[in-house]
Parts: C-alpha cells; sequence; structure tokens
C-alpha cells in the first residue's frame, strides 16, 4: 500500500488529483465546478490511501466501482469517506443513493450519511475490510458467526424498513467490517422503496448457495449446508416475513 497523501482542495485541480475527481474524462469546467462543489460540502481535503487503484492514476484509493471512487476527505476535523460520481456513471447524480442511505440509517445499517451533492456523497470512513478478507483471516466460529449474524439482523430490518438493497445476491463489495468487528453494508445506488424486498434471502443465497470465496470458507466453517433445507428456510421465511422464520433461518445458517 503506498503512503497516504493528504491534498487541500485549492491544489485539485493537479494532477493526478484532478483525475480521481473527474474519472475518466477531465472537462475543465466539470472540474472547477466539482471542486466548488466540495467547497460548498465544507471539504478542506482529500486523502489518498487505501489498498485500492484507480486505472492510470498514481494514487491510491479505498475503492472503486462503476459508478464511483471512495476516497477520504478532511471536513471540520473529521476524516469521512467521500464517494466521488464518475463521469461515465450511469446515474445523473448520487442523491438518490444518499435518500436510501439515510433511510437506512433510520434502521442503523451503512455508514452515517454527513452530506450530499450532485457528484459526491460523504459518509462515515469505515477502516476496516470487505467481508470476504476479513474471512480470510477469521476463522474462528464463535466469530464468523456473530459477524454473519449481525449481517443477517441488518438484512432483516432493511426488510421491515421496506427497502430492498439490491445487489445482496453478489455482495463480495458490499459487506464491510471494521476493526472492531462491527459490521457495514455499502453502495444502495440501486436500492429502492418500491421493489418487493429481499435482503435475507439475496444475502443467505450469496453466502451459504454461491460458489463465492466467502461462501467456500463459511463451507469451512459451519459445514456445507444441505441445499433443500436451505431451500425450505428461505422459502418459508419469503412466504411469511416474520420473526420466527427469520430465526428458523438463522439457525439453520449459523449452526
Ligand atoms: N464508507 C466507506 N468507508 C470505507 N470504504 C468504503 C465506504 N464506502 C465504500 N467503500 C469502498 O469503496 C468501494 C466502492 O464503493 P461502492 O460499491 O459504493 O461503489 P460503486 O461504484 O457503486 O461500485 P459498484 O460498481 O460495485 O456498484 C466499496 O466496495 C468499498 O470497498
Ligand atoms: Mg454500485
Amino acid at each position: 500500500m503506498k503512503s497516504p497523501t493528504i491534498v487541500p482542495i485549492n491544489q485539485l485541480p493537479e494532477q493526478p488529483y484532478a483525475s480521481v475527481l473527474c474519472f475518466p474524462n477531465i472537462v475543465e469546467d466539470e472540474l472547477r465546478s466539482r471542486i466548488q462543489e466540495l467547497y460548498n460540502l465544507g471539504v478542506a481535503a482529500l486523502e489518498f490511501s487505501g489498498s485500492a487503484s484507480v486505472f492510470g492514476v498514481a494514487v491510491p484509493v479505498l475503492g472503486k466501482g462503476f459508478v464511483g471512487i471512495v476516497a477520504i476527505a478532511h471536513l471540520k476535523g473529521q476524516r469521512l469517506a467521500v464517494k466521488i460520481r464518475r463521469t461515465d456513471a450511469d446515474r445523473a447524480d448520487l442523491l438518490h443513493e444518499a435518500a436510501m442511505i439515510s433511510k437506512a440509517n433510520m434502521v442503523g445499517v451503512a455508514p452515517r450519511l454527513v452530506a450530499s451533492s450532485k457528484n459526491f456523497l460523504l459518509m462515515q470512513l469505515i477502516d476496516g475490510d470487505l467481508l470476504p478478507n476479513w474471512l480470510k483471516t477469521h476463522k474462528e466460529k464463535e466469530a464468523v458467526r456473530r459477524v454473519l449474524g449481525e449481517v443477517l439482523e441488518q438484512c432483516y430490518r432493511l426488510d421491515e424498513a421496506g427497502l430492498d438493497h439490491g445487489e445482496l445476491s453478489k455482495a463480495p463489495k458490499h459487506l464491510l467490517v471494521d476493526k472492531s468487528g462491527k459490521v457495514f453494508i455499502v453502495d444502495f445506488e440501486t436500492s429502492s422503496v418500491e421493489r418487493r424486498v429481499s435482503n435475507v434471502t439475496a444475502v443467505c443465497q450469496y453466502l451459504f448457495a454461491g460458489n463465492s470465496s466467502a461462501s467456500k470458507i463459511l463451507g469451512d466453517v459451519f459445514g456445507v449446508k444441505d441445499r433443500l433445507g436451505l431451500i425450505d428456510v428461505m422459502r418459508a421465511y419469503k412466504k411469511n416475513r416474520n420473526r420466527e422464520n427469520f430465526e428458523r433461518l438463522l439457525h439453520f445458517c449459523l449452526s
């Protein structure tokens, strides 16, 4: 990992920082207006550190996807995560995601949203690991049970709140575990309050029925789950979404 670089807002027009702010296409007007947007949000500096990299750009970041690049922002003495909308994202703004994160925050899910604008989301910085990486170094059954129990509980709370995350059936990049073992679900850009909710069943599918690196490790920790048994508990919960069916599913998956 490269060492962190803290860049005050007035140096952001310089390279390579301009390339992160306006990835992958820098247009002068857009760059200027994005820096003004950061200034209006109260951001004093950006910090470039983390284990991800941006193609062709010589600074490290926390994460990179198809919609955004996530770096660190300094605001009123706090270090926050900032999701920067890519110039080629298939979304015109990040405001829908902001609304979905605040709804998730109401039930104690997702990094706390601090502020948002067209091209930026400022939220609580999670200092931790993606779940599949966390599992590589934490194989003790009790610890894994506690963290996965928390993942499923949070999904249950989202189900109860009527908020469907939308990307939990393939979640290698959407579940973070911080240094104290707290779980955070991230990336609410395809979330909806209109769709039928399927957070618990989608995450179960990913964790216990898929072919991911996480499900392979979980197979070692808990033993491979009987497919038909898993389908049974998931179906019962889907049909009748209540606490009793949720706990049955929890017990089936985590014992
Ligand atoms: N609050 C946060 N604190 C720390 N790291 C974060 C935070 N939010 C996101 N990240 C990191 O940044 C990565 C990308 O974020 P996110 O999934 O929101 O971007 P995206 O462009 O929507 O991605 P995708 O194309 O996969 O949908 C995450 O996988 C995670 O590693
Ligand atoms: Mg996304």
